[in-house]
């Protein structure tokens, strides 16, 4: 009986070898099938040549490698205008999906009830009735989604006097919102880094990682569209609908609409973001800014805060 097992165990050897010695030519090309599927699956860049040069030691990585492993630096976003002044941007696919899932199993332990800043304390209120969880900056997902948004704001921001402020999550379930406000302080704050400086909320990303819900639009109330309504009744530019038709959507919604009380009313989508800058060109708040995450009829939205920052001198 043993003697039997062995034979066995030796024609499986020689019947794997054999395979081996079949497939070797084609070797190299599943190795980069299976590359390619790491790459889709956890975001990692691959090598080109994965048998010639293989993946590093990971735990050996000065941190800026680990960082350039962990982004996708070839991940492509696409914008769209929505408004010109204020200034309002649609950014499509500004989050990966493995992104998306890294940042959420983050922040997952750490959401409370949300705050706001009122009289200068943060308290809740019911203005606001969804919960947050402040990200840590040194974590590569939020480093990369951090560096793509700093990277797309161009000269809004200038060494040592702006930066991309700490990023937080922000979770509706049914029945909550947030009713309207603006993300930038009426008056700016002073740094408590005793650099002798104030800040305030030059622009706001406000990115979907979950929206699995119905409602929770994001509404703009005093913001138009670029051009105004056709006197021939034609419809808008209705927005991303060609984006949604490449993926074999086949209930095409647009991704914002006027909305009838006003303004421009986003949908939640999942990676997509929405770009808006606070401040006037004089540094004060530009009241056309305000918005509000209205309540959400069922399911879940979850989406990133990120409220870059700019600096100046305390006078
Ligand atoms: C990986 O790096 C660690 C720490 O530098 C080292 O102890 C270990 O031997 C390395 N492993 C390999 C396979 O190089
Ligand atoms: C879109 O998806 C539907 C259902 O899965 C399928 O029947 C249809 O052929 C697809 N259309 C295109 C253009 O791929
Ligand atoms: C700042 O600029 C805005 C927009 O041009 C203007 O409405 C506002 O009055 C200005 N405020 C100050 C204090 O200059
Ligand atoms: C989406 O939300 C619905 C209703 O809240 C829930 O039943 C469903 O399981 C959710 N789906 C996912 C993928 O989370």
């Amino acid at each position: 009986m043993p003697g039997l097992g062995l034979t066995k165990a030796a024609g499986l050897v020689v019947a794997w070898t054999v395979l081996v010695a079949l497939s070797a030519p084609y070797l190299s090309e599943t190795f980069s099938q299976i590359s390619s599927l790491t790459f889709i699956i956890s975001g990692l860049p691959v090598p080109d040549h994965p048998l010639a040069k293989p993946l590093k030691n990971k735990t050996s990585m000065t941190e800026e490698h680990q960082q350039s492993c962990f982004c996708d630096l070839s991940h492509s976003y696409k914008t769209e205008l929505v408004s010109l002044d204020p200034l309002i941007i649609y950014i499509h696919s500004l989050i990966t999906p493995s992104e998306i899932t890294s940042l959420l199993s983050t922040a997952e332990p750490m959401f409370k009830p949300s705050v706001v800043t009122k009289h200068g304390r943060q308290q809740q209120t019911q203005d606001r009735t969804s919960s947050s969880a402040g990200l840590p900056r040194d974590d590569p997902a939020v480093k990369c989604v951090l560096n793509r948004a700093r990277g797309f704001m161009g000269t809004m921001l200038r060494d040592g006097w702006g930066e991309m402020g700490p990023p937080q999550l922000v979770r509706y379930r049914a029945g909550q919102r947030f009713n309207v406000h603006h993300d930038w302080f009426d008056r700016p704050l002073l740094a408590n880094d005793g650099s002798n400086r104030v800040w305030n909320r030059v622009a706001s990303v406000f990115a979907i990682l979950q929206d699995n819900c119905t409602k929770g639009e994001t509404q703009f109330p005093h913001a138009k569209p670029i051009i105004s309504p056709s006197p021939w009744n034609e419809p808008m530019w209705r927005g991303g609908l060609e984006d949604q038709k490449l993926k074999n959507v086949t209930d095409l919604k647009p991704l914002w609409r006027e909305h009838e009380d006003g303004g421009l009313a986003f949908r939640p989508v999942a990676g997509n973001a929405i770009f808006w800058v606070n401040l006037h060109a004089n540094g004060t708040g530009d009241e056309r800014t305000n918005y509000a995450g209205l309540p959400l009829e069922d399911g879940l939205k979850t989406a990133m805060n990120i409220w870059p920052r700019r600096y100046w001198p305390y006078e």
